[in-house]
């Protein structure tokens, strides 16, 4: 098959909603179609019920074991799937949006009960900044929940979409009769003991068709004749070049428990989800069908087991083919490196492949070369955009505890970082090393690992800052920034790429230096 055959056939996507929509259940109902897996309950959550660190450490154990888990690969139709596993928790909402960087798509999960929640705003800010296209799965409809139309201006509002729905649903709850598709104009019933089959459907061409009633019951039926009419008068009509430039959001309604409206779901992701997109790189714009590999970095899974002490480094690939035993530059440290043994995703196992293409998601052995966001090239200098680092929100001091092991914590300071488990900050006045999360739990992560993988132990100080702020200026020799850099050195330090940051202690604090210096620019990102 030729390259561009095989880009056709990718669709890359995450799924991303609030912990307990139902993102877990409606992977694995996917996985199923496509033949992956053969029973409910294969594919493990990865939700952190209790907020508590063994609750980590116990999943950390368990995907380290089958970091497959990152990247589900199936088949469907002529299709190859390949889900990024996203986690919900919101203290590893870092990981998420760093993993948003690698999908060409998303379907945005939302539970019929409780609507638009906090972490699904979220998400769905940083896919509808950077133009992704979403789909909008509204499920758990075999409970009672919120009135679709109230449910279809939640999202509108919260989410900033524009929506327009392809389903349906006929009653909700206690009287949840089905749904029509819009999309494929037919019925499906719903019979509340299926939980794995696929249901049957029924053409319905035209609601208007009086068998309509014999089928729902008249009352049901005008009902949705109704509601349906109100649709096609509210929303826009469905296309497809507007959901691809991320202007407009399709949204489907199911329950994936039962399985329910999930086929329908899949049969239009497949036709209208995009094929792996261009990505832009500080040189230029790079275009999948190019014949020569490229990809980035944006994820790295530690092995959990101590005796190992590798890592895996998932790359994207964006361009060519990545191909087994072959030196590719790594850009970073412009050095070539070659691997041996690559490992494709497919449902839970992992392989190792000969070919990958752009879409797919490679797993390279690391022994601590890599970074996330680093480049992989034939040879080209460039590096790809858009895997910044966001101001954390919680920061502290981290003192060495057993002076013996000074250099083990060193080290694993260093690859705790390059993961992105946090970020590093190291003080300019003094050295001092300040560690800065998205949440509370990963200091404790952190201090669990460095003890049982490095063998260092630490203790934590607390650190009175509110926002980093990674610092730019035209001219560096201003006299204005000489005297920011004198008066502010206290709250100065580097990250782990040498970039200037100001660690304001409060929000007024940062205000009035802004004022104060207004040649200097604040960003609470690290890329501007
Ligand atoms: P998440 O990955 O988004 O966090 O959610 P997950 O799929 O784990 O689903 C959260 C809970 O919602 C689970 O119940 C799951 O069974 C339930 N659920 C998912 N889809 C539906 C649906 O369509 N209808 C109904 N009624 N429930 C649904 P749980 O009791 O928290 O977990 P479990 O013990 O059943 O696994």
């Amino acid at each position: 098959m030729s390259l561009i055959q095989e880009i056709r056939k990718r669709r890359t996507f995450g799924i991303i909603s609030h912990p307990d929509a139902g993102k877990t259940t409606l992977t694995e109902k996917l996985l199923l179609f496509g033949g992956a897996i053969q029973e409910a309950g294969a594919v493990k959550s990865n939700k952190i019920k209790k907020g508590a660190t063994s609750d980590f450490m116990e999943i950390e154990r368990q995907r380290g074991i089958s970091v497959a888990t990152s990247v589900l690969a199936f088949n469907y139709k002529d299709k190859k799937i390949n889900i990024l596993d996203t986690p919900g928790h919101k203290d590893f909402a870092e990981d998420t949006f760093r993993t948003l960087t690698a999908v060409d798509s998303v379907i945005v999960v939302i539970d019929v009960a409780k609507g638009v929640e906090e972490q699904t705003e979220k998400l769905v800010e940083v896919c509808r900044m950077r133009n992704i296209p979403m789909i909008v799965f509204i499920n758990k409809l075999d409970r009672e929940g919120k009135d679709a139309f109230d449910l279809l201006d939640e999202v509108e509002q919260k989410l900033g979409l524009t929506v327009t729905p392809l389903s349906f649903p006929i009653g909700m709850g206690y009287d949840f009769k089905g749904i029509y598709n819009i999309w494929e104009k037919n019925i499906n019933l719903f019979s509340g003991e299926r939980k794995t089959t696929v249901s049957d459907t029924i053409k319905f061409e035209d609601v208007n068709d009086p068998k309509l009633n014999d089928i729902i019951g008249e009352t049901a039926a005008d009902t949705l004749r109704e509601e349906l009419e109100l649709v096609y008068e509210v929303y826009p009509a469905f296309e497809k070049e507007a959901y691809l430039k991320g202007t407009l959001q399709p949204v489907f309604f199911g329950s994936a428990l039962n399985n329910f409206g999930v086929r329908e779901l899949l049969d239009c992701f497949v036709e209208i989800a995009p094929n792996p997109r261009p990505k832009d790189s500080d040189t230029r714009e790079v275009l999948p069908t190019e014949d020569k590999f490229s990809g980035f970095v944006f994820k790295i899974h530690a092995n959990m087991d101590p005796k190992h002490r590798d890592r895996l480094a998932f790359v994207k690939v964006v361009s060519g083919e990545f191909k087994r035993n072959t030196p590719y530059l790594h850009v970073r440290s412009d050095k070539k490196l070659k691997f041996s043994s690559p490992n494709a995703f497919f449902a839970e196992k992992k392989e190792i492949v000969d070919v990958s293409y752009p879409g797919d998601i490679v797993g390279l052995h690391d022994t601590g070369n890599f970074k996330i966001g680093d480049t992989l090239t034939e040879g080209e200098v460039m590096q790809y955009k858009g895997i910044p680092s966001f101001s954390p929100e919680h920061f502290r001091y981290i003192n060495n505890a057993d002076p013996m092991k000074a250099k083990q914590l060193q080290k694993g300071i260093d690859q705790l970082m390059d993961e992105g488990v946090a970020q590093l900050f190291t003080l300019e006045l003094n050295g001092r090393k300040v560690i800065g999360t998205v949440g509370a739990l990963q200091y404790e992560v952190i201090q669990y690992r460095l003890e049982h993988e490095y063998g260092a132990k630490c203790t934590y100080e607390n650190l009175n800052v509110h926002k980093a702020c990674w610092v730019a200026v035209e001219d560096e020799n201003n006299e204005e920034f000489k005297e920011f850099k004198r008066v502010k050195q206290k709250f100065l330090a580097k990250d782990k790429y040498g970039q200037l940051v100001f660690l304001a202690d409060s929000m007024f604090s940062l205000q009035m230096t802004q004022q104060k210096y207004p040649s200097i620019q604040f960003h609470f990102t690290s890329e501007f």
